[in-house]
């Protein structure tokens, strides 16, 4: 069974909103670890949108589980993150005008840059994961650049229309996932995943974490956050 590990940032977008002090997404975070959550995700953004180097620098002192920083691959996010030292750093491709992280990373295209990131936040005992389409030869490519992990992006397979898309896209996930860790890779996956597609990808052998937030916390303003990770917790869990 895959842990829950749940994304904050969107505790920071309605403090944001105001530019105030509340909702803080530290305090979310508690209360989500209280829930059930086996770790705890935070992307600050080069703008600042939603989360503050404020909150990362508290997370980092009071998450008990496994604090994961979502960043980009730019030498402002890694000097943070050398500096607050999260468990786990998740490269995630970044563009301004984004709502928000709309596809993988480019493996390919950024493989010099990527690997020298992956070497220095190695170096400071952070785990290194990457943020990919579940491709096989990006599944491979990762591994080379000795990331410790990857997360598969699971958009697509979240927008599928039709049942016969949704397939395809899942095969698409589990393939990825079984190879990652067949040659030696940690599987996370996320992105898109709620109370109702979330079920399938739980059940992927091979995927050992799943990063959910919108889904979550949009719950939560409703129900309350412990409520709204227990249920997830549930779903994953497949209770
Ligand atoms: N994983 C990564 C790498 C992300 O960038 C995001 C969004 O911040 C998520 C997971 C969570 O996505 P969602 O908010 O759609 O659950």
């Amino acid at each position: 069974m895959p842990r829950l590990c749940v994304n904050v940032d969107h505790v920071a977008t309605v403090r944001q909103a105001r530019r105030a002090t509340e909702p803080d997404p530290v305090r979310a975070a508690i209360l989500a670890e209280m829930a059930g959550a086996e770790g705890i995700v935070i992307h600050v953004r080069e703008d600042r949108r939603h989360a503050q180097d404020r909150d990362l620098k508290i997370l980092r002192h009071v998450v008990e589980t496994q604090l994961n920083l979502e960043m980009a691959p730019i030498d402002e996010m890694v000097d943070l993150a050398q500096r607050v030292k999260p468990d786990l750093v998740t490269l995630v491709p970044e563009k301004r005008e984004e709502v928000t992280t709309e596809g993988g990373l480019d493996v390919e295209g950024q493989r010099e840059r990527l690997g020298e990131i992956i070497d220095i936040l190695r170096r400071a005992g952070i785990i290194v994961s990457l943020f990919i389409t579940p491709e096989m030869s990006v599944v491979k490519l990762s591994s080379k650049l000795n990331a410790h992990m990857v997360e598969l992006h699971t958009g697509h397979y979240a927008n599928a229309t039709t049942a016969k898309e949704q397939r395809g896209e899942l095969d698409r996930i589990a393939n990825a996932a079984a190879l990652g860790r067949k040659i030696g890779l940690g599987v996370a996956a996320g992105h898109g995943l709620d109370y109702r597609n979330v079920g399938p990808v739980a059940r992927i052998p091979e995927v050992r974490e799943l990063n959910i937030g919108h889904s979550i916390i949009a719950r939560a303003v409703l129900v309350g956050i412990h409520q709204a990770v227990a249920e997830m917790a549930r779903l994953i869990q497949g209770r």
